[in-house]
């Protein structure tokens, strides 16, 4: 048996939601991280320092008192964002960071940006204070096919936000292609990506074995098994412009299994288990802790976590739960469907 201890990881890219919802998901992030991005999507979204502020509240009261966690709120950036009010969010401590959606690219983005161009003096006042922006970086037009909508935004929007404002601190969120990992890493310092763990875990084909699979959709959807190696060489060589944002994003079992299932993969519950099996796989153990917990907050100016945590490689596989129960509904939790042998302890 093989035993490792890793600083205790942060995860640069949830979604809580609110409700009954965040009180089930909450602990399932705490217990192994000790930090989190929490995205801005809500319905109506979180779109100032005051909304920020209560959101947070509501987090906080739903971590179990066992666990030492905190959440680092977002704001959700539109056409109409005051840009002093923002900069006072994030002056106050309201906020850490500003996302970007592209108007329709995702659940909940609705109120997003049809143009970047009406948002760059919000976007040089971030460059100016020292805000990062994360990206949801894909194009929404119906006429680009849905596996090439990532490339197409770094070439139409993301290049040009880039050239524009050098300064700005970016993170490419969920970054799926190999388009993406070159982009990033050519890049100037500022520029940096969060990668998940079901896009290191799996390729497009997951998504269509034996029949369609609902809980594998979500969006930027899974690519082609080249671009997932793309990801796999960054992510296990420890390169530093790329750490883990999960992207779990709980939606209720029944609208995932749905005739128009909603985009999303709950990842949670398994994903140190399911990321330190896919760098034991590739013979990289030893980079887990810098994508997981040291990448991430160096990028961002923060000091790493204190604390640590064990993970042992057991002799069996590990047995999944398969569901976490909301009200009558569930959440179903993310299984990628390959032995995972190592369990957080
Ligand atoms: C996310 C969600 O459900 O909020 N869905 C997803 O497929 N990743 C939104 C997002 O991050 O795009
Ligand atoms: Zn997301």
């Amino acid at each position: 048996m093989q035993e490792i201890e890793i600083i205790k990881p942060d995860d640069w890219h949830v979604h809580f939601r609110d409700r009954e919802i965040l009180k089930v998901v909450v602990p399932e992030t705490t217990r192994n991280f000790a930090r989190a991005i929490v995205m801005p999507n809500l319905i109506p979204p979180i779109l100032n320092g005051k909304q920020a502020i209560l959101y947070k509240e509501r987090i906080n009261k739903a971590i179990p008192k066992t666990d030492n966690f905190e959440p680092f709120m977002t704001l959700y950036l539109t056409e109409k964002t005051n840009k002093n009010d923002l900069e006072e969010a994030y002056n106050n401590k309201a906020v850490f960071a500003a996302k970007l959606y592209p108007a329709g690219a995702t659940t909940n983005s609705d109120s997003g940006v049809k143009d970047i161009k009406n948002i760059m003096p919000t976007l040089e006042k971030m460059a100016k204070i020292g805000m990062p922006l994360l990206i949801h970086g894909e194009v929404t037009h119906n006429e680009v096919d849905i596996f090439d909508r990532e490339k197409v935004f770094i070439n139409q929007n993301l290049d040009f936000i880039c050239k524009e404002l050098p300064e700005l601190k970016i993170t490419l969120e969920h970054i799926t292609t190999e388009d993406a990992t070159m982009y990033v890493n050519q890049g100037n310092q500022n520029l940096v990506a969060s990668i998940t763990p079901h896009h290191l875990a799996l390729n497009r084909n997951a998504i269509f074995v034996g029949g369609i699979r609902p809980h594998n959709y979500c969006l930027p959807i899974l690519k082609r098994e080249k671009h997932r190696k793309s990801l796999i060489k960054v992510a296990t060589k420890g390169n530093k412009k790329f750490f883990l944002g999960t992207d779990t994003a709980p939606h209720f079992t029944s609208y995932k299994e749905n005739c128009c299932g909603c985009a999303g993969i709950f990842n949670a519950t398994y994903c140190m288990s399911i990321l330190a099996q896919v760098f034991d796989d590739y013979n990289s153990i030893e980079n887990l802790e810098k994508f997981t917990s040291l990448n991430g907050s160096n990028h961002y100016g923060l000091s790493k976590n204190k604390t640590k945590i064990k993970l042992l490689k057991r002799e069996n596989p590990i047995v999944f739960k398969k569901q976490i129960k909301v009200g009558n509904d569930s959440i179903s939790v993310f299984n990628p469907n390959f032995p995972v042998y190592w369990e957080v302890i």
